[in-house]
């Protein structure tokens, strides 16, 4: 479906490339492509997931939201190295930015989800994270009259379950797409969107083949890749990558490779949150992805290119949550 509409596009920008020099950067030429807008199809649904996604009540301390962790003012990540959840438990690996997400093959590091719904329930439960059940968030949203006809209106029903739950944060969550980023401006023909030094630095991160894995709409999200190709990398964490999901040592150390849209924003970098800026990450990637010791201006250049990844931000009123009734459990803030 995909491929027959880039095709198409493909076209039409070959036909174009004859009347106008403009297209001559045409970003089907290119390892990576500009992010389409989203279409919202199910408005209702997208405002219940909102609600839901900004909602600490579907916390046992009624305190962490998803929003605490995949903060949307700050690139839809904590900006910690792991993250912290319920009862100040850090956990094991670093949040990962909820922007794009569903442009990915699968969701966590290891890809243990299949897609946004399949993941948006594993919080919630986790103990170290929201720390409630999926009865008990469930039972309480029941409680709450506002939300109980919101659901309603979505579902065709006033009993709420887990389900109808995950798949409306899910259907926000594909709202949260960030088009428009320089970079794409100029994948899209605008040859000022960018400047010589960010350009440089788009050409070294080509050439120097970082594309082989950051490539895409996403600029990577598409494959499993070991951490370490050519040298080890060192941590003392203990995440095993894919292996954990597949059982196969040949996985072990495999990541989901992240998304580098909106990476100035998702500081700090790798599962492990190991590196504190993005030159550090930058200098990591060459030597243990290629084998490859970049000098410090080539560092500044590829640096100030995976900056122009920068898309629009979501933007919308922050939601109002409706209140809680006198049958609505009193959270546990310290259990
Ligand atoms: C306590 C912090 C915390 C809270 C609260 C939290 N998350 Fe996460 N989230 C994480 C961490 C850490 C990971 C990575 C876990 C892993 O890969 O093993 C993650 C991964 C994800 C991913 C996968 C992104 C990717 O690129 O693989 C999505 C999507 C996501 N969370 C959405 C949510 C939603 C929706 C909620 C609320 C229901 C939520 N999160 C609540 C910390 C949190
Ligand atoms: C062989 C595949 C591969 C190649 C080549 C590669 N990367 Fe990566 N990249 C990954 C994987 C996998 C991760 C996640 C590693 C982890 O978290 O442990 C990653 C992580 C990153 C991150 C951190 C993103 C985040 O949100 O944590 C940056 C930045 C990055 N790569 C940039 C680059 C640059 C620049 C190059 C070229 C010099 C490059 N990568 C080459 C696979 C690759």
């Amino acid at each position: 479906m995909k491929h027959k509409n880039l095709s198409v596009i493909g076209c039409a920008l070959t036909i174009m490339t004859a009347v106008s020099p403009l297209w001559a950067s045409s970003y089907n030429k290119e390892p990576i492509q500009p992010i389409t807008p989203v279409k919202i199809v199910n408005l209702g649904m997208v405002e219940l997931g909102k609600k839901l996604f900004f909602d600490p009540r579907l916390s046992k301390s009624g305190f962490i939201s998803c929003n605490s962790c995949h903060n949307l003012s700050m690139g839809g990540t904590d900006n910690l190295k792991t993250s912290i959840g319920h009862n100040w438990n850090q956990g094991p690996i670093s949040a990962p930015t909820v922007l794009n997400s569903s442009l990915s093959l699968a969701q966590f590091w290891d890809g243990r989800a299949s897609d946004l719904k399949a993941q948006a329930g594993g919080p919630i439960a986790n103990p170290g994270e929201m720390g409630f059940t999926h009865e008990l968030a469930v039972g309480l949203l029941q409680t709450i009259p506002a939300y109980v006809a919101e659901y309603t209106l979505v579902f065709g029903t006033d009993k709420i379950d887990i389900d109808g739950v995950t798949e409306a944060i899910a259907e926000f969550e594909k709202t949260l797409v960030t088009p428009n980023s320089r970079f794409d401006q100029w994948l899209l023909g605008d040859e000022n969107a960018i400047n010589s030094t960010e350009l440089a630095g788009y050409k070294l991160f080509k050439e120097s083949g970082c594309v082989a894995c950051h490539n895409g709409e996403a600029v990577g999200g598409a494959t499993y890749q070991k951490m370490g190709v050519v040298k080890p990398y060192e941590t003392s964490s203990t995440a095993t990558g894919r292996a954990g999901v597949t059982g196969k040592d040949a996985d072990r150390f495999k990541f989901k490779v992240p998304t580098l849209r909106n990476v100035e924003l998702t500081y700090p970098y790798f599962h492990d949150g190991g590196a504190a800026t993005l030159k550090e990450a930058v200098d990591i990637m060459g030597r243990l992805q290629l084998g490859k010791k970049f000098t410090d201006e080539e560092k500044t250049k590829i640096v100030a290119f995976l900056k122009t990844l920068t898309g629009d931000q979501p933007s919308f009123n922050l939601p109002i949550l409706p209140p809680s009734s006198d049958k609505t459990p009193q959270p546990k803030p310290f259990s």
